[in-house]
């Protein structure tokens, strides 16, 4: 019989590569995200090419009760997930006084609360049966505070911290749970992040396609935390060396140039001075 996995956020980017991952595996595959076109493509496509049931769910998860209605009518269909991938999140940008609470509180709903409820719901079952697969794709940016983007990366610190802890949990009852931390990623996120265009990240981009082959494998071994790509690695290990105020003033310096606005490099060299 055939596996089932359920990935949030597979109608584009790295929620999409994974989904393709798995239905290649031959996984029947259950999405989740908003756009019900590009859903319907994707059911299409993989149902031709891979030979698996591809079920749908154009939801927006930040809608209360959304994540139990999905849960109950799988029950009610009998489908039982051996894999979850909560992928779908989102980001801003902006100084915390002047930007959107509306989009904040969102950001709030799907990075976390959907995420973490899903996870309790699916958890249970799987640990009552002994077997089952979690991922949780967090991001470099949960290893330290992040100004102008400072409730997407306390999200992510909020993903990668529960993560890592209910991991511990179930060791030892056939479930495994993984935290992917992506770099910049070449996906529409930093589109949605701000109407201004980012041009420093470039630098360091991935593919979609690479991150999600990288955390399919994690997945697959069971492993506890995964970071795609060695400078990301090195990035996350090198924070614990430098003193924290320094490291947010980094952030915020790279976070400002990022997105091109006017920057007052001489507020930096106090902590500049101190890491040298
Ligand atoms: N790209 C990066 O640089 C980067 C770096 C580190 C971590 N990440 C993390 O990677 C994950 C995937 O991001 P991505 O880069 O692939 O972004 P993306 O291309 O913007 O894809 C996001 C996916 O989430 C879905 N989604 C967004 N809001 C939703 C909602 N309210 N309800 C249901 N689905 C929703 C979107 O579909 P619809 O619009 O159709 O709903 C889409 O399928 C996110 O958790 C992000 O934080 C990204």
């Amino acid at each position: 019989m055939k596996r089932t996995a359920l990935i949030t956020g597979a109608s584009g980017g790295i929620g999409f590569e994974f989904a393709k991952l798995l239905a290649q595996d031959s996984y029947n595959v259950v999405l989740i995200a908003r756009t019900e076109s590009r859903l319907i493509k994707i059911k299409k496509e993989f149902e031709k090419k891979y030979n698996v049931d591809v079920i749908f769910f154009f939801k927006d998860l930040t809608k209360p009760n959304v994540v139990k209605e999905i849960y109950n009518e799988l029950k009610r269909q009998n489908i039982k997930i051996d894999v979850l991938i909560n992928n779908a999140g989102f980001g801003n940008f902006g100084k915390f006084y002047e930007t959107s609470w509306e989009k904040e509180a969102k950001i709030l709903q799907l990075n976390i609360v959907a995420l973490t409820h899903l996870t309790k719901l699916f958890l249970k079952d799987m640990v009552e049966r002994g077997d089952g697969k979690i991922l949780n794709v967090s991001s470099t940016s949960a290893f330290q505070p992040g100004p102008l983007m400072s409730v997407y990366y306390a999200s992510k610190a909020y993903v990668q911290s529960f993560s890592e802890a209910i991991a511990t949990e179930v060791r030892g009852t056939g479930v495994t749970v993984t935290a992917l931390c992506p770099g910049p990623v070449k996906t529409e996120f930093q589109k949605k992040v701000s109407d201004i265009e980012p041009h420093l990240i470039n630098l360091n981009l991935s593919t979609p396609e690479s991150v999600a082959r990288y955390g399919y494998h994690a997945l697959q071994r069971g492993d506890r935390v995964a970071i795609p790509g060695l400078l990301n690695q090195f990035l996350i290990h090198a924070v614990n060396f430098i003193p924290r105020t320094a490291v947010i003033d980094i952030v915020y310096l790279l976070q400002e140039k990022n997105r091109k606005s006017k920057i007052n490099i001489t507020s930096f060299i106090p902590n500049f001075k101190r890491i040298i």
